[in-house]
């Protein structure tokens, strides 16, 4: 399927993975709501994140700061003067762009050329205007309460470092994971969810002896361009892409950017950043508190930090876009999400054959009771079996296990595999134990 941002939000919205937010009031500029289908497939791209980079590790920790910190923080890591889009308004059309994406923009008036290429086009100069949204701590509105939610989990990380090091006892090299929401005023969001204005960052800040930082960089975006390939993107589609010099944020030594084709081109999914000692000497300065780190034999430093950092969202819009198929088989088309199983919201379905035969049903129901408390399961007796398959396909159900006539003599079910659509039969006992196997096996994407 092309890339129009309006008719990916409508085949989400339909399958209930995503909806517009606050939709009935006409929604809220980029922002989106989550249906069942949504979280769960969230779920599983928030968990199988936080067991690579803490479970599954012994040099990482977990944290949860809060998303309103001191303001301080944010003049002190620079993101007050400087986290800023160049800015440009036409008087024309009213519209807004920023400075250094306008050779891809459309002019408000004619789409077909550029703002400022149209007779009619009067843009201002550029200004620069800070991302981070504001509020107020307290009953009172005026300068002294202003704070502001965070556009990025890691600045929480960076003021908990001392905590950590001490309670945690950590020496580096070590890291600290978080996942939670930050919020961004994006001057030119869309995309559908590639550039939202609220989004659940993944980030880990990996603490490193100076010299070693390079090959810790190199290590990262080796172990992080590794997991996508683990949950099924296509290698074909994912690339690294160094950042050069005027690229670089103002906290960066080197940045790579795990790069995913997506529809509307080579973009940014996960960057992987080397910080240096940036934040932690920042942070030292302003607030008068040591972040270093100081050994047992008395020789201290301040910790270089590799910084592997994403949203949720651009996951699952790499996730959508690489899984989405349509196919003819037989006579009709399919369409398909080809999920990861890991990744896949529901993991398998249940189906009576014959919704109106009591025996059929009963072991049905039997089943989907024994298989659900173990995983996310639906059971469907809805339709003609062919529409119910295909309502699994597009939502990227790995399995379906269907009860028929031989049921009731031999106790054994079918299953249909999504991807082949090979089916096999099955003692209808063994079918939990063979769903957890068949989840555990690798998959690569048949597309
Ligand atoms: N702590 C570093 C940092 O925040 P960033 O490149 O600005 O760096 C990191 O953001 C990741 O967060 C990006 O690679 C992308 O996955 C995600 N991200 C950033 N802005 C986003 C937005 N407006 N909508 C969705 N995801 C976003």
């Amino acid at each position: 399927m092309t890339w129009r941002p309006g008719l990916w939000r409508q085949q989400c919205r339909r399958r209930g993975f995503v909806f517009p937010s606050s939709e009935i009031y006409g929604g809220l500029g980029s922002t989106y709501d989550y249906g069942h289908y949504g979280v769960l497939a969230k779920n599983n791209i928030r968990e199988l994140w936080f067991r690579a980079m803490v479970q599954e590790r012994e040099d990482i920790v977990a944290l949860d700061s809060a998303v309103i910190l001191n303001p301080r923080v944010w003049e002190a890591s620079g993101h007050v003067s400087g986290f800023t889009d160049p800015l440009v308004d036409c008087r024309t059309c009213k519209l807004r762009f920023r400075e250094d994406q306008l050779s891809v923009s459309a002019c408000g008036r004619r789409p077909s050329v550029h703002p400022g290429e149209f007779r009619e086009c009067d843009l201002t100069e550029a200004r620069q205007f800070n991302l981070m949204f504001t509020t107020h701590v307290g009953a009172l509105e005026d300068e002294s309460s202003l704070a502001y939610l965070r556009p990025e989990t890691a600045q929480g990380i960076f003021v908990n470092f001392k905590n950590v090091l001490q309670l945690a006892r950590r020496k580096p090299p070590f890291g600290i994971a978080q996942i939670g929401k930050s919020f961004r005023n994006e001057i030119t969001p869309g995309n559908f969810l590639f550039r939202v204005r609220e989004f659940e960052q993944m980030e880990m800040e990996f603490f490193v002896p100076p010299a070693d930082s390079t090959r810790w960089h190199e290590y990262w975006i080796k172990e992080r361009y590794d997991w996508y390939v683990r949950y099924g993107l296509r290698e074909t589609q994912l690339r690294v892409r160094e950042h050069d010099e005027q690229e670089r944020s103002h906290y960066s030594s080197a940045t790579s950017d795990i790069e995913y084709l997506y529809p509307i081109g080579w973009s940014e999914l996960e960057g992987v950043a080397n910080r240096g000692d940036y934040d932690l000497t920042q942070h030292t300065n302003a607030s008068g508190t040591k972040l270093e780190y100081v050994g047992e034999g008395g020789e201290r430093y301040t910790p270089h930090v590799i910084e592997p950092a994403v949203s949720i969202e651009r996951i699952l819009v790499a996730m959508l876009v690489d899984a989405y198929d349509e196919e003819v088989v037989g006579e009709r088309e399919r369409t398909v999400l080809r999920f990861h199983p890991a990744i896949a919201p529901i993991k398998a379905a249940v189906l009576p054959l014959i919704a109106k035969d009591e025996g059929m049903v009963a072991k049905a129901r039997a089943l989907y009771e024994e298989l659900r408390v173990r995983r996310f399961v639906e059971y469907d007796d809805g339709g003609a079996i062919g529409r119910r398959y295909r309502r699994q396909d597009e939502i990227g159900t790995p399995y379906a296990f269907t009860i028929d006539e031989q049921t009731l003599e031999d106790e054994t079910v079918t299953v249909r595999d999504r991807d082949s659509l090979a089916q096999e039969r099955l003692p209808i006992g063994g079918v939990a134990a063979w769903l957890d196997d068949a989840l555990a096996r690798e998959w690569r994407s048949p597309k």
